[in-house]
């Protein structure tokens, strides 16, 4: 039997692969970035009462009419222009969807996006999923820096949109304001569509503050903005996130979305427009809690050896491991994560899985930290071993 070649282009996800790997050896899951604890009741209860009341058919296509207004009167004051809610908003499942339609839509075949590498692993086979070509443009290491003469030199004239990730997974960077005037200055001169994942917009340490890249001058009609529920509140099972569009890239879009998942869980909807309908002091007391796990893990790492970026964002680290004192230190890195899930106890991701840049990321493994201060001391007594030399 003939089979088409599209997704051969592509590997299945070695994140979601750890997460399998990490419960068949009992590992701290490290791998996968999900909370190991629960979202805020509120959350839960209205998504509940959603289900008893009878919310459980379709909702309208482009998103559960009250959360779409509630989207529509946050990003107009975060964005600076009027966004409107039956115009401009789609709920999508999960920003993943989000962006897959959105290269559906802004792409044609052999039109080529701009991708920054370290990336996650999900861009690439959204854009091949296009019939799109991704270029990578690497993030070198130990800053991570968007270099912006190096995106400058890799743009031909197929080249049509840069993916945009901040703050950015896997490394933790927050694109500061001379990153930013750059990339402005490039898609704007480029005339490139400026796709966005802000998936942690609310994760963020230090006193930082995100600026949507939408909300800067010259970017908003060119903008598709991206974002999620699933880190914020804790629920990444619940498949929600959005996208804020102009009009004309937002009416390509919105057919894509519907004939692809027709909508998103409608009680679902109903949970998350809850989720926005937080209290500030919610968002002080995550990021309290997120600061508190930050330090957990930069500590355990610290002592056990690993040289690791500090994050300025979401959470993440990426950890070079060639100073440990064990030989498996000198193990290129698909090895050495596989290693420490199953005879450590503690999964992780090795960084070659976010690159399709040959000899990027080896040597250095990311750890996913959303979890519970126990979790992470119990992977810090695992991980103690290395340095013990307890190790098999
Ligand atoms: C940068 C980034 N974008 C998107 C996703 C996936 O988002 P969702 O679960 O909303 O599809 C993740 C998940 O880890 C991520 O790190």
């Amino acid at each position: 039997m003939r089979i088409g070649t599209r997704t051969q282009r592509f590997q299945e996800s070695m994140i979601r692969e750890m997460t399998r790997l990490a419960m068949r050896h009992g590992a701290i899951n490290l791998s996968q970035g999900y909370p190991d604890f629960g979202p805020p009741p509120q959350v839960l209860e209205a998504a509940a009462q959603a289900l008893g009341e009878g919310l459980n058919q379709y909702t309208v296509t482009w998103g559960y009419p009250p959360l779409r207004e509630r989207l529509a009167q946050l990003y107009t004051q975060a964005l600076g222009w009027p966004v409107d809610p039956d115009v401009h908003v789609t709920v999508t499942c999960g920003v993943t969807e989000a962006i897959t339609v959105a290269m559906l839509a802004l792409l044609d075949p052999g039109d080529q996006i701009l991708i920054l590498e370290p990336a996650h692993e999900n861009f690439r086979p959204s854009a091949i999923l296009a019939d799109a070509e991704p270029v990578p443009i690497p993030l070198e290491a130990p800053d991570y820096r968007l270099d912006v003469e190096r995106m400058e030199a890799a743009i031909t004239p197929r080249t049509r949109a840069l993916l945009l990730n901040t703050p950015h997974n896997p490394t933790g960077r927050v694109f500061d304001e001379t990153e930013m005037a750059g990339v402005v200055d490039l898609v704007t001169r480029h005339d490139l569509v400026l796709i966005t994942d802000e998936i942690y917009d609310r994760i963020l340490y230090d006193g930082r503050v995100h600026v949507p890249p939408g909300s800067r001058e010259g970017l908003r009609e060119r903008t598709v903005t991206i974002g999620g529920f699933g880190k914020t509140y804790a629920v990444t099972g619940w498949r929600l996130g959005y996208l804020i569009a102009p009009e004309p890239l937002s009416r390509a879009i919105r057919p894509a979305h519907d004939y692809l998942t027709i909508c998103a869980p409608t009680p679902l909807q109903a949970g998350a427009l809850a989720a926005l309908n937080l209290p500030q002091e919610y968002y002080a007391q995550m990021q309290a809690d997120y600061h508190a796990r930050r330090e957990a893990m930069m500590g355990v790492l610290e002592e056990v050896g690993f040289q690791a970026i500090r994050p300025e964002g979401a959470y993440y680290t990426l950890a070079d491991y060639t100073q440990l004192p064990v030989p498996q230190a000198q193990w290129p890195s698909q090895r050495f994560a596989e290693w420490l899930t199953t005879e450590v106890g503690v999964a992780v991701v090795a960084g070659v899985n976010f690159y399709s840049l040959p000899g990027y990321g080896q040597h250095t493994v990311r750890f996913a930290f959303p979890k519970r201060l126990d979790t992470l001391e119990e992977a810090g007594r695992r991980l103690a071993r290395l340095r013990e030399h307890s190790i098999p």
